[in-house]
């Protein structure tokens, strides 16, 4: 059992570590089985298994909070059952019914209540839901059984640096996703398509890359693991809403579930070596500020959760 006694739980890094019990939950013969609990870490695949071979693989992330009040709060799980059954969907794998996905949240989290890092450590407890295809499969088809399982782990901020600006650079001969491929759903290759840009960009001294468009190289997407938005006066900016220039920017950022909010001084573009520089001292700035507060206010329940976002465990 892990001893928890001598754990630094405000310098926690974003890592695994070994807890309690995990939750498994398998569809076959057309149908989705019992919650299982395990203490198991490994998994037990045939070798032929779809996931292994053919990618048959999708993930979500999402974070349980203590609250002063003591209580434990979900954040938005609704939302990541929804992503996870859209993603199962685009890959032709079997959805989890959102009622089984809360279940086996709320299930894990309590399980491992010892490991909900405590109030005011800055730290969270991470959840890692999965689903694999497991069907023996050598002809390029979708398997007909699959696996969800969610462990969890307590972690600390994405970057090393926590709430501090980065720079991250663009590269043009990185692709993350092709415009009608495997982008808009949480699939594992997806970050496997990064890794190679992400290890450059790390090398020379970046903390993330940031890809651009993969059909017109002209538009900013995804940025390392997390979603990229700039703040321009009193505008919030993403990708999705069209072109944006990093030089237009007052403020940028990543966000996502495990970046939080990632304030971002420079953006570099390593073909052209041109510098769009935001935050000319390194200074967070302050809509970012206020946004990362304002969040994790609400997710540890010291602001009010007016947009129905906190799930309770109890
Ligand atoms: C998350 O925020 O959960 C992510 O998707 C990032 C993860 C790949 C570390």
């Amino acid at each position: 059992m892990t001893n928890l006694e001598n754990i630094d739980w405000a310098h926690l890094p974003f890592g695994y570590m070994k807890t309690d019990y995990n939750v498994r939950c398998t569809f076959k013969d057309g149908k989705w089985g019992e919650i299982e609990v395990t203490q198991d870490e490994t998994i037990t695949l045939h070798m032929a298994a779809s996931c292994l071979h053919y990618g048959q693989e999708i993930f979500e992330g999402l974070k349980a909070f203590r609250g002063q009040d003591g209580k434990i709060r979900l954040f938005r799980p609704d939302e990541n059952a929804k992503r996870l059954q859209n993603s199962a969907l685009g890959i032709k794998m079997q959805p989890l019914p959102e009622d089984i996905f809360l279940e086996m949240c709320k299930k894990v989290v309590k399980l491992n209540e010892r490991f909900i890092p405590p109030y005011g450590s800055g730290s969270s407890l991470y959840l890692r839901p999965l689903e694999i295809g497991i069907s023996p499969r050598v002809g390029v088809s979708p398997a007909d059984e699959y696996t969800v399982i969610i462990f969890v782990t307590p972690v600390g901020p994405y970057f090393k640096e926590g709430f501090q600006c980065t720079k991250v650079a663009v590269y043009r001969e990185y692709d993350r996703a092709a415009p009608c491929g495997t982008g808009r759903w949480k699939v594992g290759g997806n970050y496997a398509a990064g890794m190679g840009a992400t290890a450059r960009a790390k090398e020379a001294g970046f903390s993330a890359a940031l890809f651009l468009d993969p059909k017109e190289k002209k538009y900013l997407d995804e940025c390392g693991p997390a979603n990229f938005f700039i703040v321009k006066g009193n505008t919030y900016i993403t990708p999705k809403s069209g072109s944006i220039l990093p030089a237009e920017a007052d403020e940028a950022a990543e966000c996502g579930t495990a970046a939080v909010t990632a304030p971002i001084s420079e953006v570099v573009d390593m073909d052209k070596d041109v510098h769009y520089v935001i935050r000319k001292d390194g200074s967070v700035g302050p809509k970012v500020t206020a946004l990362y507060n304002r969040l994790r206010a609400i997710q540890m329940g010291d602001y009010p959760d007016e947009h129905g976002w906190v799930v309770f465990v109890d």
